[in-house]
């Protein structure tokens, strides 16, 4: 992928903070309670691993590696241009990664050296359909080292559906307050990107086939911990919560 200059690179990783807060209630809390269980299990180890699967451009990657200045911190994403973002923007404080997670050996790619001490992702994990979730799982288990864990921060449903109706509407309130936060969307941020002289360029010459299918999954919070369970963790339940919004611990 060819040059971008810093301040750009500044300019639309700000932008996209702005837009995913649409999607994370009370992203930034979330951030800051993952960034809390990783410095948690890693205390006291010389060179802990951690890595922050579909980083997007690495938001929260940067954020572990600047609380964890001795952390090699990892972000995986399949999205080239993102990455792109992510390694101008941040720097060598993270190491973008490009991987399909959920391909066949997409871990072979990260090179990992040592055990994993933290594998997190935010805003993510529902893109991958619940078989590929569940191989996911698995594989990271295999990957932690005793003691490690698996961070899962997404919008996860309670299961019982009238608790869920309250969840989403404690979430559009959060929202409605908090609506300066959220400056923009989705949309606007890919078409606002593919605008630009400097990122619409980079944008068409990654083509459709980086981008990752959205195949989904309906699993409640207990679809999830029967998951991780299933695939070798013992220990695992929600940690933080507002409305959706969940963080997920795994302990391996
Ligand atoms: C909504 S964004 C969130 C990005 C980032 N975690 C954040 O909170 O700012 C979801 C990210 O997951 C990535 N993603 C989804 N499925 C993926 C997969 N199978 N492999 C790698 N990346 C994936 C997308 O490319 C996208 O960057």
């Amino acid at each position: 992928m060819g040059t971008m200059s810093t301040a750009t690179a500044a300019r639309w990783v700000e932008r996209w903070e702005s837009q995913q807060q649409h999607y994370a209630v009370d992203r930034e809390e979330r951030f800051e309670v993952i960034a809390d269980l990783v410095e948690h299990v890693t205390f006291g180890r010389p060179d802990p691993l951690v890595l922050d699967l579909g980083s997007g451009p690495g938001c929260l990657a940067a954020r572990i590696a600047a609380r964890l200045p001795a952390a090699e911190v990892l972000a995986v994403d399949t999205d080239p241009l993102l990455l792109k973002l992510g390694s101008t923007h941040y720097g060598p404080s993270i190491r973008c990664v490009e991987a399909m997670i959920g391909a066949p050996g997409w871990l072979d790619a990260l090179a990992l050296d040592r055990p994993v001490d933290a594998a997190v992702s935010t805003t993510a994990l529902h893109y991958l359909g619940k078989d590929t979730l569940r191989a996911v799982y698995t594989e990271l288990a295999g990957r932690l080292r005793p003691g490690g864990i698996l961070v899962n921060g997404d919008h996860i449903s309670p299961d019982s559906t009238r608790v869920s109706e309250l969840a989403g509407d404690i979430g559009r309130r959060y929202a409605e307050r908090n609506a300066e936060l959220a400056a923009e969307d989705w949309e606007s941020w890919w078409s606002g990107a593919a605008a630009d002289p400097e990122l619409g360029p980079l944008l068409a010459a990654r083509g459709a086939g980086r981008r990752p299918p959205c195949e989904g999954n309906d699993l409640t919070l207990s679809g999830h911990v029967e998951l991780l369970r299933a695939a070798g963790f013992e220990d695992v339940g929600a940690v933080w919560q507002v409305g959706h919004s969940h963080v997920l611990a795994a302990i391996r």
